[in-house]
């Protein structure tokens, strides 16, 4: 569903300018996890909303996520060649071209928003102010970002990591789950268990992402394994170990699935909790 969606937003390869477009279904359409829409899907089924509601915020978020993949994977940023099992955006089309895709996957993502007529006005407005928030700064992607640049080479706190890890990965996790929550539409005890549980899983995807740099394979990750020590990264595995990161993980797994015990229809969320615990890659 989320395929047909991104498919449906981002212009056919063959339109002018084609370098453009192929360069944006280059990054889109290589086989991510998919995550963030599974997390929209998730809360919107937790709290009683159709599919066919939340599709295109599903697709906003992930292009948005795409975005920041391109723009981390540039030789100015994390400088990769590999993402997603294939050449990484500049290494294809170069680098003006991938900053100008990024650029553009957020146009088409909060554009993606304002047009979407299934959702009223005031839903279209808190879905774009909720990923704007999200991406941006202070709380947000962004922040995250330039705090990770910072950190590289330096031995940070933990809460100055968790800090970092928060609005890095965890901001965009938390707005997919409370944009998924708004379009449902429910009431603030229910919004603030899922805001609590996205807030944990996203910091969860952080540590077993900086678990999977050094403990899995270039070939099962996608992109280049060992990258956050070759350039003294701060992360859960630099700061505490493998094994203190792996309890951690444990632990915060743990306290996402006791955030949503209020929910009634919560498998899927505990499904997504496990998933991302223990995945490979
Ligand atoms: C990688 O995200 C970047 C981080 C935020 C840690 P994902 O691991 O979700 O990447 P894809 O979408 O599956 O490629
Ligand atoms: C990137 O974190 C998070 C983003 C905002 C894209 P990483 O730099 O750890 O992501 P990977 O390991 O390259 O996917
Ligand atoms: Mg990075
Ligand atoms: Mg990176
Ligand atoms: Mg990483």
């Amino acid at each position: 569903m989320t395929e047909r969606e991104l498919d449906r937003l981002i212009p056919e390869q063959d339109r002018e300018p084609e370098k453009l477009h192929s360069a944006i279904r280059h990054s889109v359409f290589a086989g991510g996890k998919r995550l963030r829409p599974s997390l929209v899907f998730a809360v919107g089924e937790a709290l009683g909303c159709e599919p066919e509601r939340l599709v295109t915020f599903a697709a906003a978020v992930e292009m948005t996520h795409t975005y920041s993949l391109i723009h981390d994977d540039l030789p100015s940023m994390d400088d990769d060649k590999l993402r997603r099992g294939r050449p990484t955006c500049h290494i294809v089309y170069g680098e003006a071209t991938a900053i100008l895709a990024g650029d553009v996957l957020q146009c088409l993502a909060f554009g993606a928003i304002a047009d979407d007529a299934r959702s009223s006005p005031e839903t279209r407005l808190r879905l774009v102010s909720e990923l704007a928030a999200a991406a941006g700064t202070p709380y947000g992607m962004v922040a995250g970002q330039q705090l990770d640049l910072e950190g590289e080479g330096a031995k940070l706190t933990e809460s100055e990591l968790r800090d970092l890890h928060g609005k890095k990965t965890g901001a965009l996790i938390r707005a997919a789950a409370r944009g998924a929550a708004a379009i449902a539409g429910c009431d603030e005890a229910m919004l603030g268990a899922v805001t609590i549980f996205s807030e944990k899983l996203g910091l969860l995807f952080q540590i077993t992402d900086d678990l999977l740099d050094v403990t899995q394979t270039t070939s099962m990750l996608g992109k280049t394994a060992g990258k956050d020590e070759d350039v003294n990264k701060s992360t859960y595995v630099s700061l505490f170990g493998i094994d203190q990161a792996r309890a951690l993980a444990k632990q915060t797994a743990d306290e996402a699935l006791r955030s949503i015990s209020v929910l009634e229809r919560r498998e899927i969320l505990e499904e997504i909790t496990r998933f991302v615990l223990m995945r490979q890659n």
